[in-house]
C-alpha cells in the first residue's frame, strides 16, 4: 500500500483558497491509499480572535471542506486524514477527521493544546480511536500531542498501524526528531502532514515526515516548499512486535510499574 501528504500553508480564514491549493495537487495521491493533510486546514491557525476561530470553524455535518474531501475520495477511492477546526454544540475542537471512499468514518479531538490554542479550543473528549479501514488499522494525533509518549503507546496498544498526525509545528525541528522515535519504539509507522508559510508572528517549519516501524525516515519534505510526499510500506511490519525472538514489545511491559502515569500530578 501507498501513503502520501500534502504539504502546503492553508489561507487563514478562506476555505474556498485553501481548497483551490490542495486541488491543485491532490490528483497526484490517486495512485495511493491514504493521505494526511496538515492540522486545522480548513480554517488555518494563527487567529486574531475567539470570533475569528468560531467564524472559519464548520460542523463536520455541512462543512465545505468535507465535502470536497469526500467527493475526492470517491473519486480517487481514497482515505483521507485532515487537521479540522470543528465546531459542534456550541464548542469548538482542534479535530482530526478520517473519510474513505463511502464518506466520512469518524474523527480525534486534539488532547493537549498548544499555546494560544487553549483560548479558543475545548481539550479533546473522543479519547484515541483506532479506525479499521479494513487495509489497515488508523490512529489519529495532532501536532503537540507529539511530545506526550502516552498517547502514541496507547494508540499501538489499541491496534492502530499507522498513525496519522496533521501539524501545524512551530518549534524548530523537535516533532520532527520525535517522530521516526515514537514510530520505532512503538514499531508503527507515522505519517506527519506539517505546513508551511508564516502567519502574524508563527512560521511553521515544514519537514513533513513518513517514518517506519524501524525508526526510519522514509521520506522527509522540505522546510518550506509545497510538496506532496508519497511513499510504499510494506503493513506487516506494524504488526510484527517482537525485538528479538524473547521480547515481545508490548508482552514484556510491566504496567504494574506504571501508574504514576495515570495520576495526577499536582505542581506547586
Ligand atoms: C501545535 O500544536 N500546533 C504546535
Amino acid at each position: 500500500m501507498k501513503v502520501s501528504f500534502i504539504q502546503l500553508a492553508p489561507v487563514l480564514g478562506d476555505v474556498q483558497a485553501t481548497i483551490r491549493r490542495i486541488d491543485r495537487l491532490i490528483h497526484r495521491c490517486e495512485i495511493t491509499d491514504i493521505l494526511v493533510l496538515p492540522e486545522l486546514c480548513n480554517s488555518g491557525y494563527n487567529f486574531d480572535s475567539y470570533e475569528q476561530a468560531w467564524e472559519t470553524s464548520e460542523e463536520v455535518e455541512s462543512s465545505t471542506f468535507v465535502r470536497y474531501l469526500k467527493s475526492k475520495c470517491r473519486q480517487f477511492n481514497l482515505y483521507i486524514v485532515a487537521g479540522f477546526n470543528e465546531r459542534d454544540n456550541g464548542h469548538l475542537y482542534n479535530s482530526a477527521i478520517l473519510i474513505g471512499p463511502k464518506g466520512y468514518i469518524g474523527k480525534y479531538r486534539k488532547l493537549h493544546l498548544f499555546m494560544n490554542e487553549r483560548d479558543y479550543f475545548e481539550p479533546g473528549n473522543v479519547g484515541l480511536p483506532v479506525f479499521d479501514i479494513g487495509l489497515c488499522k488508523i490512529g489519529m494525533l495532532v501536532c503537540f500531542d507529539w511530545i506526550f509518549p502516552e498517547v502514541w503507546r496507547i494508540l499501538a496498544l489499541k491496534g492502530a498501524e499507522i498513525i496519522c498526525h496533521p501539524s501545524n509545528l512551530i518549534l524548530p525541528g523537535f516533532a520532527q526528531k520525535a517522530v521516526p522515535i515514537h514510530a520505532l519504539i512503538n514499531r508503527v509507522y507515522i505519517v506527519t502532514a506539517n505546513r508551511i508559510g508564516t502567519e502574524g508572528d508563527l512560521s511553521f517549519t515544514g519537514l513533513s515526515t513518513i517514518a517506519n516501524p524501524k525508526g526510519e525516515i522514509l521520506l522527509q519534505a522540505s522546510q518550506e516548499e509545497e510538496e506532496v510526499g508519497i511513499k510504499s510500506i510494506d503493513i506487516t511490519m506494524a504488526r510484527d512486535k517482537m525485538i528479538t525472538h524473547r521480547n515481545d514489545l508490548f508482552g514484556d511491559r510491566r504496567p504494574g510499574e506504571y501508574a504514576l502515569l495515570t495520576e495526577d500530578i499536582v505542581k506547586d
